[in-house]
């Protein structure tokens, strides 16, 4: 019997890729081999960080004999090959947002709705990284007081977009620094540098919200099993690098105190609540970026709705926002018991 699992991340060169190899190493999680696939730009790539690693190109041939499958390479390719690992044998955990409001798909948080896990087909996905830090710190409140409505606006750090948009914030702000002209926004509608664009995501024909609004709204729903939960979004991008900000207003069917929102968010597993604000004592991108936690702060109770309270909710949108989400989810289908390592040694 092998020792372990057969592991393979899909998207391994990208930010979310490299952060989730780094995690399976780091946390110890039961691999007997982990192996990386990228696009075909990448294929023969050597990882450094990563014991020398050789990144693969996915084929019917090479996705043989895998336990595990942790996907970031995007919606298109999680639509292709996803299902073919599943073929293939293997649980699929994928970032993108291809799978998760499919109805025999499980989205799941692994401090909230970690029993949908049991329910999977194959494949289980992994929340958009707003929707992620949001339910875990509104999950303890919901158990509580039973949100009604919630109003949302975030302020998104733009590694949540991609390596290129990364890129291109600081090329921006280096030729602007240096008084130059900056190249035409490629990632972007307009300058992302010493801006904020009341735009995250795209707008669909027709649409009025960008469908990472959407997400929000109906992935929130999917995971705490509320459908009739009122939501209202706006999602804003900003200059900053990583660690998305959401500053949330919300309603309870039954009121809550700031007092009590504290204490139970205080007892919250994944959550840290910073608040202090006569100290000046608050979540930060920046320093919730290389953080798996999820920070809470400016709890307080909306001065026009005593049914109401507002949060400043802050996390690392590579990491809870996605990799350590998606390494928790393989951490729990191995603790119980959901996912079985092969027997005998795979094929080549
Ligand atoms: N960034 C975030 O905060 C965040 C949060 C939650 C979810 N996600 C999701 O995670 C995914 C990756 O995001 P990211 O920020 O890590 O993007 P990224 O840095 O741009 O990396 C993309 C990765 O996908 C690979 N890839 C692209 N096309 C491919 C193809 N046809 N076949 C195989 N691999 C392919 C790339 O390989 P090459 O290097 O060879 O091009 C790279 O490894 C996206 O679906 C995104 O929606 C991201």
């Amino acid at each position: 019997m092998s020792n372990g699992y057969r592991v393979a991340v899909v998207g391994a060169t990208g930010q979310v890729g490299t952060l989730m190899l780094e995690l399976l190493r780091e946390r110890g999680f039961p691999a007997s081999e982990i192996v990386a696939f990228a696009s075909e730009r990448s294929v023969g790539r050597t990882l450094e960080d990563e014991d020398g690693l050789v990144v693969q190109g996915l084929s019917d041939e090479s996705i043989r004999g895998f336990d595990l499958a942790l996907f970031s390479a995007g919606g298109a390719t999680s639509g292709e090959w996803a299902p073919r690992f599943v073929d293939a044998g293997a649980i699929v955990i994928d970032n993108s947002s291809r799978w998760r409001m499919n109805e025999e798909v499980p989205l799941v948080v692994s401090e909230v709705n970690p029993d949908a896990l049991a329910h999977h087909g194959g494949i289980i996905a992994n929340p958009n990284c707003s929707t992620m830090q949001m339910v875990v710190a509104l999950k303890p409140l919901h158990d509580e007081a039973g949100i009604d409505r919630l109003v949302i606006s975030t302020y998104q750090a733009v590694s949540g977009t991609g390596k290129r948009a990364v890129d291109e914030l600081l090329d921006q702000s280096h030729a602007l620094l240096h008084e130059r002209q900056i190249a035409p926004p490629d990632q972007y509608a307009h300058q992302i540098a010493f801006n904020a664009l009341p735009q995250a995501g795209t707008f669909a024909v027709g649409e009025d919200h960008t469908d990472e609004e959407r997400k929000l709204m109906n992935e929130t729903r999917k995971i705490l099993a509320d459908p009739a939960m009122r939501i209202s979004a706006t999602c804003v991008r900003v200059p900053v690098l990583t660690g998305h900000s959401e500053a949330v207003n919300v309603q309870t069917r039954v009121p809550l105190s700031p007092e009590r929102a504290r204490e139970l968010l205080l007892a919250a597993p994944g959550v840290s609540v910073l608040d202090d604000p006569q100290a000046a004592l608050y979540p930060l991108a920046i320093h919730a970026a290389g953080s798996d936690e999820v920070f809470v702060g400016r709890i307080r109770r909306d001065p026009g709705n005593e049914h109401a309270l507002d949060l400043w909710i802050v996390a690392d949108n590579l990491r809870k926002g996605a990799a350590t989400n998606a390494v928790q989810l393989a951490e729990l289908l191995h603790e119980r018991g959901l996912v079985r390592p092969r027997q005998e040694a795979s094929p080549a």
